[in-house]
């Protein structure tokens, strides 16, 4: 089955066209990111303008790339939440156009749905029963996805996501945007224990997370060396923070893995490129003798691929929609 699928959540546009799920004809991405640098973060305003001003030229690419003709796609794949809601009507609107327009479903998809679902291009075996730990710039949650389309949150961040942690870090720091690589890269000549930083506990769920504490600490380091001239350890600092969350996350996802008993653990989202949280999740899936999926640096971050991949999925479940489908900013898993 051939599938057009659309990701316009945040600050990448793309678009894919994928085969029976896990065959990827081509994945075309176009990032904003040099756009919104200049302020540090994602302007909504500018992200959904931009959505519009190349989507269209990116799927007539996607198609091309693809090497078939637009008649031959059997369904319209669009992530419709969660996300900045402007960005993701901007998506949501083109696929509806574009079902309409070549008579086939149109099947949305969840954007974290899609995010687990990246592990399927990049590992064929993988099946459910897993458990998928979220990690993106908007979303930190580990799921017990025990079917494609049959997934349980069994916690999350009760605040600020641990991309969100990084990015709003760095930005402080004077680090460009998005500032997880850069942090990642810095924190590689970094000592890990050279700032003490907080563990914060999130309420009384063992899998719940919070990094809103942690960013504090850490924007309040950096105020405080301004303000007493004391020079900062930056790499000390960067490679002290990948260590706390990097603590944080592998902690509780291996935790979780136990209780569950699945012995797979898969890793999705942004967030998953960092070479730290790489490395702590190789060793604690080694040591527990759990199987690991961490997907190549390409399928981390947000791709139309993996919402094709879904949306394959979610077909097969009879999960379309019709023309009244909108979009969210928020939306259970
Ligand atoms: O999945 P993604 O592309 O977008 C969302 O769906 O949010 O994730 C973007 C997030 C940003 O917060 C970015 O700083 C973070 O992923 N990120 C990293 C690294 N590369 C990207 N965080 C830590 N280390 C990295 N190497």
């Amino acid at each position: 089955m051939l599938l057009l699928s659309i990701e316009t959540t945040c600050d990448e546009t793309a678009v894919a066209v994928t085969e029976n799920g896990r065959h990827v004809r081509t994945d075309q991405i176009f990032s904003q990111a040099d756009l919104h640098a200049v302020y540090g973060g994602v302007v909504p305003e500018i992200a959904s303008r931009s959505h519009v001003e190349v989507i269209s030229l990116l799927a007539d690419r996607a198609v091309a790339a693809a090497g078939i003709s637009k008649s031959q796609l059997e369904g319209v794949a669009v992530s419709y939440a969660p996300g900045l809601i402007g960005a993701v009507l901007v998506g949501v609107n083109f696929a509806k156009s574009a079902a309409l327009a070549l008579g086939v479903p149109l099947i949305p998809v969840h954007h974290i749905r899609g995010h687990i679902a990246a592990n399927y291009i990049a590992f064929p075996e993988l099946e459910p029963p897993f458990l998928c730990l979220a990690i993106s710039g908007g979303n930190t949650l580990l799921v017990d996805v025990r079917g494609y389309t049959d997934m349980r949150i069994l916690g999350q961040t009760l605040d600020d996501a641990a991309g969100e942690c990084f990015d709003k870090t760095a930005r402080v720091l004077g680090l460009p945007y998005p500032g997880g690589a850069p942090i990642d890269r810095l924190a590689q000549s970094g000592r890990d224990d050279a700032y003490a930083l907080p563990h914060p506990v999130a309420g009384d769920n063992p899998y719940d997370m919070s990094f809103s504490g942690l960013k504090t600490a850490v924007i309040n380091l950096a105020h405080h060396a301004k303000q007493t001239g004391t020079p900062l350890d930056m790499p000390g600092l960067a490679a002290s923070l990948c260590r706390t969350v990097s603590e944080m996350l592998v902690g509780r996802t291996m935790a979780a893995s136990r209780a569950l008993g699945y012995g797979k653990i898969a890793v999705a989202g942004g967030v998953a490129a960092n070479s730290r949280i790489r490395r702590d999740f190789a060793q604690a899936a080694e040591a527990a003798g759990d199987r690991l999926f961490v997907p190549p640096l390409n399928l981390c971050g947000d791709n139309a691929a993996m919402i094709g991949c879904q949306g394959y999925y979610e077909f097969l479940a009879g999960n379309t929609a019709g023309p009244d489908l909108n979009a969210y900013a928020s939306r259970p898993i």
